[in-house]
């Protein structure tokens, strides 16, 4: 018996093709012309399939769903022509989340994740919270087991406490880092042979025990079959972030996939603290109020003397000496002390606290530590992302955060090198 579809024989081919859309059906279903669609794939922001035959321009029916996703993803604005789509919607199993800085950020770019592990109670808390879909592994690493996401994730991230190896200069195999965390990060990788695995860490870790430390990463992720990039420290100010942390990357690519990976380019547009707590480009609202720490009155008195910008040295003489005590005649700028940050730079580097003597950051007009809310947006979450526990949990939450958008920048880069992968899979299925 011959079925007919539009009046022709349905055959293998029209079958495999209704899969697929024509570039005017696709462009229809996303308002979006059909030029903007052909300007998308040349860009490789959005990549077609090929018709065999005809090599007119098609798209599989999954993009549409993903590129729903994508609009959800970033807080329903209009998808910007600069987003690069997921040809499906990768996975992710994020290890030391935290209270999702990583996670949030990559999910903005398209990203799924389908676990996340954290140790801390709160933390943990905050992703449910936020995200009661999301399945919260709430426990020590060192009792999971990842086996059952083996074939189930693309990418594996983790920001893993940095901890020394003992070994004597030989090549690091897994088993040499046995007891450290980076070694829980490495056998997660190992169990679930994601195609793309990323560390994160702080740059100290460039110059930890010499370079060795982070030499010996790289020998056990090749060990265990990752080809692993030049790692890069980047500049959250060059991410839409205001603020001057650093982060260390490390990137490592299944053996077997013919894939690259390009760091996320550096942005022109530097924020300042002034756009991270007012209404703004980057957000369009002044910062909500919320709870806070205090200094006491001592503290206080030393700071009303400080000029948005200045530190410990816009004291007169006698004071410097009397709150620098000892460390006024050791050597070193040491610019975090007694610091007001100005509105018109981006902030110093937040800690897992607000009021440490050493990394202090005194709100530009008042004399008071930023607030939970405040802290937040200097790490560019969302205002709607809520924190869960005591103050001081939550600020610690924050301070410990990858910075959001840093993070939706490294996911658009781990979403091209997926859809790269993809479109080979595809090529070599056609073939
Ligand atoms: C640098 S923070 C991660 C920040 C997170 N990526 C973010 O962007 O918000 C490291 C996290 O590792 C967690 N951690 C430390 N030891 C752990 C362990 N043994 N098992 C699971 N999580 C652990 C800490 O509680 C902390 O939240």
């Amino acid at each position: 018996m011959v079925i007919l579809y539009n009046n022709k024989p349905l055959t293998h081919k029209t079958l495999v093709m209704k899969a697929y859309l024509s570039i005017a059906e696709f462009a229809e279903k996303i308002g979006k012309s059909t030029e903007t669609l052909r300007r998308w794939d040349r860009e490789g922001k959005l990549q077609a399939m090929r018709e065999p035959i005809s090599n007119y321009r098609v798209y599989k029916k999954e993009q549409l769903a993903l590129f729903e996703n994508v609009q959800m993803t970033t807080d329903n604005k209009e998808l910007s022509l600069n987003e690069i789509i997921p040809d499906r919607p990768y996975r992710v199993l994020e290890l030391f989340a935290g209270a999702g800085g990583l996670a949030i950020g990559l999910e903005k770019a398209g990203l799924k994740c389908v676990a996340l592990n954290e140790i801390d109670h709160w933390a943990a808390e905050t992703l449910r919270k936020n995200r009661p879909h999301w399945e919260v592994i709430e426990d020590d690493i060192k009792n999971i087991s990842f086996e059952k996401y083996k074939g189930e994730v693309d990418v594996v991230t983790g920001g893993f406490p940095c901890q020394a190896f003992s070994y004597a200069g030989k090549k690091l195999g897994l088993q040499d880092a046995r007891g450290t965390l980076f070694y829980e990060f490495a056998r997660a990788v190992q169990e679930t042979q994601p195609a793309i695995c990323i560390g994160e860490n702080v740059r100290g870790l460039l110059n930890h025990d010499g370079g060795k430390t982070l030499q010996g990463m790289i020998s056990i992720l090749d060990e265990i079959g990752y080809k692993v990039l030049e790692p890069r420290v980047l500049k959250a100010i060059y991410y839409e972030v205001p603020q001057k942390r650093e982060r260390l990357i490390l990137v490592g690519i299944r053996k077997d996939l013919d894939i690259t990976f390009k760091y996320p380019t550096p942005s022109k547009t530097i924020f300042t603290l002034r756009d991270a707590l007012k209404k703004g480009e980057l957000f369009d609202s002044d910062v909500p109020a919320s709870a806070g720490t205090h200094y006491p009155e001592k503290k206080k008195m030393f700071l009303d003397l400080i000029p948005p910008g200045g530190y410990w040295r816009d004291l007169p003489i006698d004071l410097q000496q009397e709150y620098m005590q000892k460390s006024f005649f050791l050597g070193g700028g040491k610019t975090g002390m007694a610091r007001r940050i100005s509105w018109d730079e981006p902030c110093l580097t937040l800690t897992c606290s607000p009021a440490q003597k050493q990394t202090e950051r005194c709100h530009p007009d008042e004399t008071r530590p930023f607030t939970v809310r405040e802290y937040a947006r200097i790490q560019t979450f969302p205002d709607d992302w809520i924190f869960q526990g005591p103050v001081s949990a939550q600020y610690k939450q924050i301070g410990n955060a990858v910075p959001v958008n840093l993070a939706r920048a490294m996911g658009k880069e781990i979403v091209r090198a997926l859809n790269q992968m993809e479109n080979l899979i595809l090529l070599k299925k056609q073939a």
